[in-house]
């Protein structure tokens, strides 16, 4: 038997998959846990049903990770594996869905309008934009309703600006989520199930260069200023662990996720999005909290994989 971290895919963000990949796998053989990175290609089903793992570690991001269809490939073959099971996945993985439920469970978010690409085609789109500012006011953030790492994201500041955006979310999905941009503090709050309990690890503060935590920003060493713990008061840090830990429970989630939120100069926290595979990378959140919450990494993927060991 056998640990295999699954990594890569075809997704957007196959690139970061494959570096978060390398990052679960060394942490956990620096722990002398033998591991397989296998890239989650063509021939995955094969060596899944030839060479059964004890346990996956799925490292997906983006479609196909994220949205719950690998595991349903594991549920179907029986292969235990971390983290969230696929239905929760597929709520999770589509923004505002995510929002709806959260909301339920008595977070704020901001208010949205999700919009399909065959609207902003239709010759109506100009009136369809128009209604949106002033419904929502300005300024707006506009990004795919199903993805990550801010591909097809971008804030609108002038009502004539919100058509490119809608353009540039396109391009990375076929529908666009239009929400109303909360200015504050940035913050992601990882949660982990230890031993059995969800447990929100230190907020970290995210200053982006230029306040645009895009792409690279995301992932080039040095762009993005990270603050842990968060500067916020303490009934602020408490509300942002809270939420976390709510939207992990309204969701049904498993294991580890990173809510991300804003929080307003009111001190109030605002939800703008759950991850299932939060990003392992070298410049991600998650690893950043843990290190900040003195936990180790590997030690924490160790436990999660043992926990699913039969
Ligand atoms: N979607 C990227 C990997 C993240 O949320 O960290
Ligand atoms: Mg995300």
């Amino acid at each position: 038997g056998h640990v295999v971290v699954l990594a890569g895919g075809l997704s957007y963000e196959r690139e970061v998959s494959l570096r978060s990949g390398r990052r679960v796998a060394d942490a956990l053989r620096a722990r002398d846990i033998p591991v397989e990175l296998r890239d989650a290609d063509a021939t995955l089903l094969d060596s899944l049903t030839d060479d059964p793992p004890d346990v996956v570690f799925p490292v997906l991001h983006g479609a196909a990770g994220e949205d719950g269809s690998i595991r349903d490939v594991l549920e179907l073959l029986d292969v235990p594996y971390v983290g969230a099971r696929p239905d929760a996945c597929r709520v999770v993985w589509d923004k505002p869905t995510a929002k709806s439920v959260v909301r339920r469970a008595g977070l704020r978010t901001p208010d949205s309008v999700a919009l399909p690409k065959e609207v902003f085609h239709d010759l109506g789109a100009a009136s369809v934009l128009d209604q949106i500012v002033r419904g929502l006011g300005l300024p707006l953030f506009v990004k795919p309703t199903r993805g990550g790492s801010a591909l097809g994201a971008s804030v609108v500041h002038e009502a004539s600006d919100l058509s490119a955006a809608m353009v540039g979310c396109f391009a990375y999905g076929d529908a666009a989520l239009v929400e109303r941009y909360i200015g504050g503090t940035e913050v992601a709050v990882s949660v982990i199930d230890l031993d059995g309990a969800p447990t929100a690890l230190p907020a970290v503060e995210i200053i982006a260069p230029g306040g645009r935590y895009d792409y690279t920003a995301r992932y080039d060493a040095g762009d993005t200023e990270f603050i842990t713990p968060a500067r916020l008061t303490p009934e602020a840090t408490a509300r942002a662990a809270a939420a976390a830990i709510t939207a992990h429970r309204a969701l049904g989630l498993r294991d580890l996720s990173r809510t991300d939120l804003i929080v307003s100069p009111d001190g109030e926290v605002h939800f703008l999005e759950v991850n299932v595979a939060p990003g392992m990378t070298e410049t991600s959140l998650l690893p950043r909290a843990i290190s900040v919450a003195d936990l180790d990494l590997g030690e924490v993927c160790e436990s999660l994989l043992r926990s699913h060991l039969r």
